[in-house]
C-alpha cells in the first residue's frame, strides 16, 4: 500500500491537467480503516460502502471532495489507504464497480488480480467483436460503447476497482474469471454513516438478541417447518429453473429471455401461496426483481424479508447458465417457504416479503435498488436474510450451514445459528468468507441483515459460476436445502409472529 504523501503528489499533477475546471474534481479513497465516528463529518457523508468477505482484507470506500481531503486531520484518522483521482467521465457515464475474490478454495484460484485484469480487458474487446450472448450483443451494438472501454482505476492484491461504462454493465459478470465477483458502488453516498455512524440502529440488534435469548423448541413451529418444506417440490422447482426438466430455460442471466420467463413463473407460484407479487423493474433491460408480499394480520408496519437471487452466471463464451446451486438452490428454498406458508395456513403478524432478486451477478444491482427504495420510504425492517448457494458440500462432508464472517449484523447471524441448532440439528454450523450477496445491499442501508450459505469455510463447488452448475451431480444435496429452509422459515415465524388459519 503506497503512502498518502506519494499519492497526493501524483494526485496534484493529475488534477491540474486532466480534470475540467467546470466540475468539482473527485477522488476515490480506498482505505483498510473501517468507518467510525472519529472520521471528519465530510468523510462520513462521502461513504460508499465496505467490500470483501474476509474481515482482514476489506476495502472501505469514500468519495470525498478535494476540500475534505485537504482538511488537516482527514487522512490522519485512517491507518492506510490509496487515493485514485477520477475524471468527470468516470463518474457520470456508467458505474464504478468493486471486483474481488468470491472466497473460493485457494486451490481453485486460476489467476491473480493482475492477470485477471488482463483477462477482463481482453475479453471485453472480444465480446464487442464476437457475440458471446445475443441479448448483450444487442445492447452493445446499440450504443457507442466501443469508444469507451472498461477502465482499471485501482488494484490491490485482493481487489480491483473498475469503471464500467453503462453498456458493459449487463455483461460485466461474463468477462470475469469465475472466482471474481462484482459489486457496483451506489450512485449516491450511503446514509448510515451520515447519521452519526451507527451501522444498524441499536434497538434492532437488541430486539433480535432478545428473541435469541428466549428461543426454545416450539412443537408447532417444528411441525410447520417439517411438514411444510418438501424435498420433492424443491427438486422439481430447481430442475425447472435449470432447464434439467423441460422448461425452455437455457439461462437465467439477467439479460436473457430465460430470466424473464423465470420471473413470471416465480410470481405465479408464490401468488398461489397467498402472496401479492409484483415485478420490480430497477434498470432498463434487466430482468425484474420479483417482490412478493404477505400482509400483516395486525396492520403492523414492521417487515421481515427473506431473499435469494434468481439470475445466474455461466462460463465465458457459453449461452448456458443453469445456476442450479447459484442461486437455483436459494430460489428453490424460497419457493418452498412460500409453499409451506400456503399449505400450513400461516398468517403473519408482521409484514413479510419474499424477494427474488435479479442483477445480482452484475453487482447486486436488483437488491441495491430495492434496499435503497425501502430506505427512501423509511421502512422498518426487523430482519433480512439472503439465501445464496445452499446445496453444495464436498462429497463425504456433513450437511452444513455457513454464516457470514463479515458484512452482516452479528445478532441476526446468532439468531439464525441458534434456530439451526433447534430445528435442523443435523446441520454443522460454521462461518464462511464467501463473498458478496444481496444481504450486503441491506447492510449498506443500515438494515439488520445476514446470509445463509452452504458450507463452512471456502466455496468448494467446482461448478461455481460455470455452465455445468446443474443439480444432478456429486455434492449437490437437496437434503441440505431442506434443512436450511427449515431454519429460515423458523426465523420468519419467530420474528414475524404468526397464527394458523386452517381452511376446511
Ligand atoms: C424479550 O422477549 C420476551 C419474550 O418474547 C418478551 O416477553 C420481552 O418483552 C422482550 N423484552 C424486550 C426488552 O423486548
Ligand atoms: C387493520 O386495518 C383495517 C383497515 O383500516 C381495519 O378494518 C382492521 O380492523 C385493522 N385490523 C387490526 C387487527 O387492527
Ligand atoms: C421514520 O420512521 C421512524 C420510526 O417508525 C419515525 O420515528 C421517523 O419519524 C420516520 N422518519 C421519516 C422521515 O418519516
Ligand atoms: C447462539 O447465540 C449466542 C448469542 O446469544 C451466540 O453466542 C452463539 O454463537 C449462537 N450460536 C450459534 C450456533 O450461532
Ligand atoms: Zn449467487
Amino acid at each position: 500500500m503506497s503512502s498518502y504523501f506519494a499519492l497526493l503528489a501524483v494526485l496534484s499533477t493529475v488534477s491540474a491537467s486532466a480534470i475540467p475546471t467546470t466540475a468539482p474534481p473527485k477522488t476515490l479513497l480506498i482505505s483498510s480503516s473501517a468507518p467510525s465516528s472519529k472520521l471528519a463529518d465530510c468523510m462520513k457523508s462521502s461513504y460508499y460502502g465496505t467490500y470483501g468477505g474476509s474481515a482482514d482484507s476489506q476495502d472501505h470506500i469514500y468519495l470525498p471532495t478535494e476540500e475534505c481531503l485537504s482538511g488537516k486531520t482527514t487522512l490522519n484518522e485512517l491507518t492506510s489507504g490509496s487515493l485514485v483521482p477520477l475524471s468527470v467521465n468516470n463518474v457520470d457515464n456508467g458505474r464504478i464497480v468493486w471486483v474481488g475474490q468470491a472466497g473460493v478454495d485457494p486451490s481453485l484460484l486460476s489467476t491473480n488480480i493482475v492477470d485477471s485484469w488482463e483477462m477482463i480487458s481482453g475479453r471485453s474487446q472480444e465480446v464487442s467483436l464476437v457475440s458471446a450472448d445475443d441479448t448483450a450483443q444487442h445492447v452493445l451494438s446499440n450504443t457507442q460503447s466501443h469508444n469507451q472501454p472498461i477502465q482499471l482505476l485501482h488494484q490491490s492484491p485482493t481487489s480491483m476497482l473498475l469503471h464500467v461504462p453503462q453498456s458493459y454493465l449487463p455483461i460485466i459478470d461474463t468477462l470475469l474469471p469465475s472466482h471474481l465477483v462484482p459489486v457496483a458502488l451506489p450512485s449516491k453516498p450511503l446514509p448510515a454513516i451520515a447519521n452519526g455512524w451507527e451501522p444498524v440502529p441499536g434497538h434492532f440488534a437488541k430486539h433480535l438478541a432478545n428473541i435469541t435469548k428466549h428461543l426454545r423448541f416450539s412443537p408447532e413451529i417444528d411441525k410447520i417447518v417439517s411438514e411444510g418444506i418438501e424435498h420433492n417440490q424443491i427438486r422439481r422447482d430447481v430442475r425447472f429453473l435449470t432447464g434439467e426438466a423441460p422448461s425452455g430455460i437455457e439461462s437465467r442471466h439477467s439479460f436473457t429471455p430465460g430470466a424473464v420467463k423465470a420471473a413470471h413463473w416465480i410470481k405465479e407460484k408464490v401468488e398461489a401461496s397467498g402472496a401479492d407479487c409484483h415485478l420490480h423493474i430497477f434498470l432498463d433491460g434487466f430482468a425484474p426483481n420479483v417482490i412478493c408480499h404477505y400482509p400483516s394480520s395486525l396492520n403492523s408496519t414492521e417487515h421481515v424479508i427473506l431473499s435469494a437471487h434468481y439470475d445466474s452466471r455461466g462460463s465465458f463464451g457459453s449461452t448456458r447458465a443453469p445456476g442450479g446451486d447459484d442461486d437455483g438452490s436459494g430460489t428453490g428454498h424460497l419457493l418452498s417457504v412460500a409453499h409451506a406458508v400456503g399449505t400450513q395456513g400461516v398468517k403473519f403478524k408482521k409484514q413479510v416479503v419474499l424477494a427474488f432478486f435479479a442483477g445480482e451477478e452484475q453487482g447486486l444491482l436488483g437488491s441495491h435498488a430495492y434496499a435503497e427504495h425501502l430506505h427512501a420510504k423509511n421502512t422498518t425492517i426487523l430482519l433480512q436474510v439472503q439465501a445464496d448457494m445452499l446445496a453444495y458440500h464436498a462429497p463425504g462432508e456433513p450437511l452444513q450451514l455457513g454464516l457470514p464472517e463479515s458484512i452482516h449484523l452479528p445478532e441476526a447471524t446468532y439468531l439464525i445459528g441458534n434456530l439451526s441448532q433447534i430445528y435442523s440439528p443435523e446441520l454443522v454450523v460454521g462461518r464462511t468468507a464467501a463473498c458478496c450477496s444481496d444481504h450486503q445491499s441491506f447492510v449498506s442501508y443500515g438494515f439488520p441483515a445476514t446470509q445463509v450459505f452452504e458450507r463452512n469455510g471456502w466455496i468448494a463447488d467446482p461448478f461455481y459460476h460455470n455452465s455445468g452448475d446443474l443439480s444432478q451431480r456429486d455434492g449437490y444435496d437437496f437434503e441440505q436445502i431442506v434443512a436450511i429452509a427449515k431454519v429460515t422459515l423458523s426465523g420468519l415465524l419467530s420474528v414475524a409472529g404468526y397464527r394458523l388459519v386452517l381452511e376446511a
